[in-house]
């Protein structure tokens, strides 16, 4: 009985630590947008103590980022199970989105590199207004 019951205990925690694994703050594209979210922050204090320089360096990181997080799959679409062509639409849709968010910030880049202020602050409002649609749309309510 006691045996039954010690096995019956490793089992259970063996198999909820696996549906924990999947858990919505623990995928890759989590740990990308935390990046995104720091290096935001970062490159916000450069502009306001007028490094450009520095800026324009994180507006290229935070594309490497992007381009990192356009190939994986938001937790949602896992959540809501999503398969087929419902699944092939919502990940078309999500990549266009980082593809927006990354000419945004190509943009960025430039209008940084040129000393274009009005541009920069224009720039960074668009960047606030992808992250909304971005979340939103993609980003599941865990
Ligand atoms: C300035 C831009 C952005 C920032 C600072 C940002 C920041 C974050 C942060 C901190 C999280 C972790 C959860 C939370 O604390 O809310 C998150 C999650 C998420 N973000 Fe962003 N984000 C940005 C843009 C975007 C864009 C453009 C998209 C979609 C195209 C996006 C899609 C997601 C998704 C899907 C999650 C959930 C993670 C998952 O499904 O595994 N984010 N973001």
């Amino acid at each position: 009985m006691k045996k039954g019951l010690l096995t019956a205990a490793i089992i259970s925690i063996s198999c909820s630590s696996t549906v924990f694994a999947a858990s919505c703050d623990d995928t890759r594209l989590h740990g990308y947008m935390e990046n995104i979210k720091d290096e935001m922050r970062s490159m916000s204090s450069d502009v306001k103590s007028g490094d450009n320089e520095s800026a324009a360096k994180r507006a290229n990181t935070l594309i490497t980022y992007f381009e990192k997080a356009r190939s994986e799959t938001p937790y949602k679409f896992t959540a809501e199970n999503l398969q087929g062509n419902e699944l092939k639409d919502q990940k078309a849709e999500f990549t266009k989105v980082v593809d927006d968010t990354i000419v945004v910030l190509k943009d960025l880049e430039t209008a940084l590199k040129s000393g274009n202020s009005s541009e920069v602050k224009k720039l960074l409002g668009a960047m606030g207004n992808q992250r909304k649609t971005g979340h939103s749309s993609f980003k599941a309510n865990c």
